[in-house]
């Protein structure tokens, strides 16, 4: 009696440890087959459109010069104490606690995202330094500097590979209207707008209030023997003064208070009224001659008859992070993030805030009133200053 159902028991055990290996083969199997087609692992989307807040806000958090190499690289410009503990992931630390601070609805990217000569595969480097906007799964989107390409793919290659990351809202040209299919008769990658609607469920929801333009300055080049660097082309302003014509065309006048819709630009180089700097104010600190271009393709110019782009944010210049204004239009620095990028030893990296607040009506939103904007230090407190505002509706 006692024998047999040992046997049975035994039977059950080699029964039940057979069909756990039949099933565990399945699943092993299937994990592979499906990594090579069935599960191909799909690009992370944001939720879409962008769109102000319920409180009547839309926060971006600009991030200059990260700099970003293999993650190990060491840091530049720092003081002696502080070199031997410090490297690229001071840099992801620092944007890590940035999100975490100002909880921001979007984060642009403006150029030398990685700094290519430090790492050999440029993919690796472009997931790490983007890393914690994707982790925060908060859209984002980059433009290129002139150092990004210096590593494993070309500034083409970038722009695709930056657009299909996970919340990424990049694109590397605009789509030709006619054609859906991106735009070739414009230079650069990395050229695109995008449009912030007004807050869910208000009668702003389906209206875009807000434009974000996204401009490709290049990177270095030879004119007339010279070495200086990229400038933006007459095909892309050319673009620029079409989107903002169509977003701005009279049918939507009546829709909303705020005409022409107010807008953003972002890119990375400087452009030469800066360096001349003609302003009318400047506001933040101002540490470092201006590395433009010497060819002035009258982006400036273009802006002012467009109208609607009230500030311009900017990189390229670690150690200026001032605000001045040209002719109406603010050209932002966001000043240093990163720190394998160079520096001032003592003086902090920073990144730079914009937050555009839509104006209350006596019962409902009208649109943008003001876009305003502040910086913080990377210190213990992430130190707040410079808050200013740039632009009010009159
Ligand atoms: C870099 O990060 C390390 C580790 O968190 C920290 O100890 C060090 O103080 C940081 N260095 C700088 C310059 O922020
Ligand atoms: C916005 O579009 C949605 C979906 O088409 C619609 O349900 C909603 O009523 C629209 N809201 C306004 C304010 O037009």
């Amino acid at each position: 009696m006692q024998s047999s159902q040992t046997w049975i028991q035994a039977l059950f055990y080699l029964a039940l440890i057979t069909v756990s290996l039949y099933f565990l083969q399945f699943y092993i199997l299937s994990d592979r087959l499906m990594v090579s087609h069935h599960k191909v692992t799909l690009k992370k989307h944001p939720n879409l459109p962008l769109r102000f807040n319920s409180d009547g806000t839309f926060k971006i958090l600009q991030v200059a010069d990260m700099h970003y190499g293999t993650g190990l690289t060491r840091c530049r410009d720092v003081l002696t104490s502080e070199f031997e503990w410090c490297s690229d992931l001071n840099t992801t630390l620092f944007l890590k606690r940035m999100i975490d601070a100002e909880k921001p609805d979007f984060i642009a990217f403006t150029g030398d995202n990685i700094f290519g000569s430090s790492t050999n595969d440029a993919a690796e480097s472009l997931f790490k330094a983007f890393g914690p906007a994707m982790a925060a799964r908060l859209p984002w989107a980059a433009v290129l500097g002139n150092h990004d390409q210096e590593s494993t793919m070309t500034r083409e290659e970038l722009m695709s590979f930056i657009s299909l990351m996970d919340y990424s809202l990049s694109q590397p040209n605009p789509l030709d209207p006619t054609k859906q299919q991106v735009t070739t008769n414009i230079d650069g990658f990395g050229n695109y707008d995008l449009r912030v609607r007004g807050p869910p469920g208000s009668h702003l929801a389906n209206q875009t209030i807000l434009n974000l333009f996204f401009l490709d300055s290049g990177d270095r080049a030879v004119v007339d023997g010279f070495k200086t660097y990229g400038w933006i082309k007459e095909s892309q302003l050319s673009w620029l003064r079409g989107a903002s014509k169509e977003h701005n065309q009279e049918k939507y006048e009546s829709e909303v208070s705020t005409f022409p819709i107010p807008s953003l630009a972002f890119f990375h180089i400087p452009i030469p009224e800066i360096r001349s700097g003609q302003f009318r104010e400047v506001f933040g600190q101002y540490h470092e001659h201006v590395a433009c271009s010497m060819v002035n393709s009258g982006v400036l110019k273009t802006l002012v008859s467009m109208g609607d782009v009230k500030a311009v944010f900017i990189g390229h210049d670690h150690l200026n992070d001032f605000c001045g204004n040209l002719d109406g239009v603010w050209f932002c620095y966001g000043g240093g993030f990163g720190y394998h990028g160079y520096g001032r030893a003592g003086w902090p990296r920073r990144g730079r805030v914009i937050v555009a607040e839509l104006k209350k009506g006596k019962s409902e939103w009208m649109g943008v009133g003001s876009i305003k904007t502040w910086k913080r230090i990377d210190d213990k407190k992430l130190t707040k200053f410079d808050e200013q505002i740039l632009w009010t509706l009159s």
